[in-house]
């Protein structure tokens, strides 16, 4: 698959996000390790996760054990497979999604990442969502920490305004703040500003929920008429134009679409080959 950078790591440009295999809905086990194969079988060499990513209390981390025992049964070669994950939201097991992100919560929770994904030093670890009771430069001063240390490699936000950005740039230093992981998709679009500021800056931008989230995604191409008719005009399904279109906007972005099929990974990646026209990609961004 082509690559992309994030830092001075180059990954497949399309990732695999897991958040769907471990939340409402989740597939079985043998389902999920499946897909996570299948993408890897396909040059996918970034998978999203974050420590939030469960259902019940109790389980926080199950995505990212999941993640670790895909990679560890996988019969090839996962040396050059990067696995992103976050902290800073709890999920207390009603539903709900909340934040902390004060150091201390921080750094406990990218311990507890160490553990569940079974490493020594963490590749991506994004600080998920702004805690508005916590200075963000406090909550991305744990992140430092944690790079100083070497529990993990690259540093990222997740959620970030264009101000929060430049502030994680003050706090973490000089070209050590890897990637933004912001919500953009078809439907979503008013990261549009988060985008230009890291392609500016040559950090990359990793849209979540690139089709819409799980339960818009198999209507995209019914949802966004121009997503349809570009698909129909190249053979391909409304969700890999969403995924070329984006790709097409700068060389920073690396969408993370989830899944929790092979199929739809499968097909997902094939946005990566996919060629649009300049007109193409008015009319998408018209519509
Ligand atoms: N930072 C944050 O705050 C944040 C928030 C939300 C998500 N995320 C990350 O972003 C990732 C992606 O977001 P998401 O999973 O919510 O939404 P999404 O990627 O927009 O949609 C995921 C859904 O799209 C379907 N799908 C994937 N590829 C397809 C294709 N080519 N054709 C048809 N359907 C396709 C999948 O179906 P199947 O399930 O049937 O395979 C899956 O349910 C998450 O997994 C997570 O890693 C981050």
């Amino acid at each position: 698959m082509r690559t992309r950078r994030i830092g001075p790591v180059s990954v497949g440009a399309i990732g695999l996000g897991g958040m769907q295999m471990s939340i409402e809905g989740r597939p079985d086990e043998q389902r999920s390790l499946r897909t996570i194969h299948a993408a890897l079988d396909a040059g996918v060499t970034l998978i999203d996760t974050a420590d939030a990513y469960h259902l019940h209390a109790g389980e926080v981390g199950h995505n990212e054990r999941l993640i670790a025992k895909a990679l560890a049964t996988y019969s090839g070669d996962t040396g050059n497979v990067l696995v992103a994950t976050k902290g800073g939201h709890l999920r207390p097991g009603d539903g709900s999604w909340i934040v902390d992100g004060s150091p201390a919560h921080l750094r406990e929770a990218a311990e507890a990442s160490l553990k569940a994904l079974g490493v020594d030093a963490i590749g991506l670890y994004q600080f998920h969502r702004p805690d508005p009771t916590v200075p963000y430069e406090e909550s991305v001063g744990a992140l430092k920490e944690l790079l100083d240390a070497g529990k993990i490699r690259l540093a990222g936000i997740s959620n970030a305004t264009v101000e929060q950005i430049d502030i994680a740039r003050r706090v973490l230093g000089e070209g050590n703040l890897a990637s933004v992981q912001n919500q953009f998709s078809p439907a979503f679009r008013s990261s549009e500003g988060e985008l230009r500021h890291a392609t500016g800056l040559g950090i990359a931008f990793l849209p979540w929920g690139p089709l819409g989230g799980a339960d818009r995604a198999g209507r995209l191409g019914s949802r966004h008429a121009a997503f349809a008719e570009v698909a129909s005009a190249h053979g391909v399904s409304p969700q890999q134009v969403a995924l070329a279109w984006m790709l097409a906007k700068a060389p920073v972005v690396i969408p993370i679409p989830g899944a929790s099929r092979p199929e739809s990974i499968l097909d997902s990646v094939k946005a990566v080959d996919l060629s649009l026209t300049t007109g193409e990609l008015s009319r998408l961004d018209a519509g």
